[in-house]
């Protein structure tokens, strides 16, 4: 097992709570974890060593919110809302038929395309959801081919009614066969509730069959406008509820008392052209927030996770260190995988050795600095991917 020292970190993040943020730090990582964390002055010696010359480093990018799993492109969608048409969840129909008609090997291209730039920015957790298949087939096939690809995958079947079918025959083939045809390749189930898409009794249903099914629950909720999406999520015990655009006081008050995690999506919401989440109310009230990119083809193409967290910092009142930490640690717990061995989105001994170098000497720079590249080395499980 080869170990790295990586040293002359002049900022880092760490994310633990004994550890805090170090300066003149450096790190050890040994196979795929990290071993040592602590001054510089009193790092142990490694197989190699690699002199980051005061540079910031943070934990890798947790991106807990994607749809990678897709063909085709929805850029006239796009331009159609930027002249003024409201975005709808009936555009998902348009990159289901894309997705139903692509060969595998196509849509694992486009995922692995989309893996590489998010990796190349910094992005070494991923989550993706099925979604766009929606026939038993398609979405078995969505789940197997990502599994592997990323580190989470979420069946979402429950996405839209797709066009010809009844909303009720759908719910059940959502519940029954499709649901017992993909769980055996995702550890998450996930429904979009949401006018449009699932009402507050549907989505109970698919989350109930889920629950049984053994998967962990996630709910895509008050994204268009408010709903029962983070009632509901916290009332299942869901990880996470995704979006939380229109939150009611109430909402925050129950996502404050659970254990569910707030993931906010700004890039989707700037790109739908709502109005930004009220990431001040949920962090004041005590909710555990996290931001993730929702990359998908209509509603937030994008795998920058950096201009996410600037978004969160100069326009939804996030502190810096609120918003990098949102997106590792908060990642982290809307997956649960921020506890124990191999956790992700933090950086201490026995955790994941995923490290993000930033070619700045502080995370402020992340702000200051909006839209510029900041991403100068990556280490994911322990090896150099950039
Ligand atoms: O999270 N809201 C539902 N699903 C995606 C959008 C998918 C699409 O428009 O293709 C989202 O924004």
């Amino acid at each position: 097992m080869t170990s790295t020292l990586i040293t002359g970190i002049g900022e880092l993040t760490t994310n633990d709570e004994e550890l805090g943020t170090l300066t003149d730090a450096a790190l050890v990582l040994a196979g795929s974890r990290v071993e040592w964390v602590g001054a510089a002055a009193r790092a142990p010696e490694a197989d190699e060593r690699v002199d980051v010359e005061g540079r910031a480093v943070l934990p890798g990018w947790v991106d807990s919110h994607t749809h990678l799993l897709f063909a085709g492109d929805r850029s006239a969608e796009f331009a159609a809302r930027l002249a003024g048409r409201p975005y709808e969840a009936s555009g998902i129909a348009v990159t289901v038929e894309a997705t139903r008609a692509a060969p595998d090997y196509a849509l694992v291209a486009n995922l692995r395309r989309l893996v590489r730039e998010a990796v190349a920015q910094g992005t070494t957790c991923l989550e993706t959801k099925t979604g766009y298949g929606l026939t038993v087939g398609d979405e078995t096939r969505a789940a197997r081919l990502a599994g592997g690809l990323v580190d989470e995958v979420t069946f979402l079947g429950a996405h839209v009614v797709p066009p010809g079918w009844d909303a009720d025959d759908y719910l059940r083939l959502v519940c029954g066969e499709m649901l017992d045809s993909v769980a055996p390749y995702v550890r998450w189930a996930d429904v979009f509730c949401e006018r449009g898409a699932f009402d507050a009794d549907a989505a109970k249903e698919v989350l109930t069959a889920a629950a049984e099914a053994g998967l962990g629950l996630r709910v895509h909720g008050n994204q268009l406008g408010p709903g029962p999406g983070v009632r509901l999520a916290v009332e299942h015990g869901a990880a996470s509820v995704d979006h939380c655009t229109y939150l009611t006081d109430s909402d925050v008050d129950a996502l404050a008392d659970s254990d569910t995690v707030a993931t906010l999506l700004p890039a989707c919401d700037l790109s739908t052209r709502q109005p930004l989440p009220d990431a001040r109310a949920l962090l004041d009230a005590g909710v555990t927030v996290a931001l993730a990119s929702n990359c998908n083809p209509g509603s937030s193409y994008t795998t920058s996770m950096a201009f996410c967290v600037a978004t969160a910092v100069l326009q939804m009142g996030m502190t810096v260190e609120e918003a990098v930490r949102a997106a590792t640690l908060g990642g982290a717990r809307a997956l649960r995988r921020h506890r124990g061995e191999g956790a992700v989105g933090v950086l201490r001994p026995g955790a994941r050795a995923d490290v993000h170098v930033l070619d700045a000497p502080s995370a402020v720079h992340l702000a200051y600095r909006p839209g510029v590249p900041l991403t100068h080395a990556v280490w994911r499980k322990g090896r150099r991917v950039r």
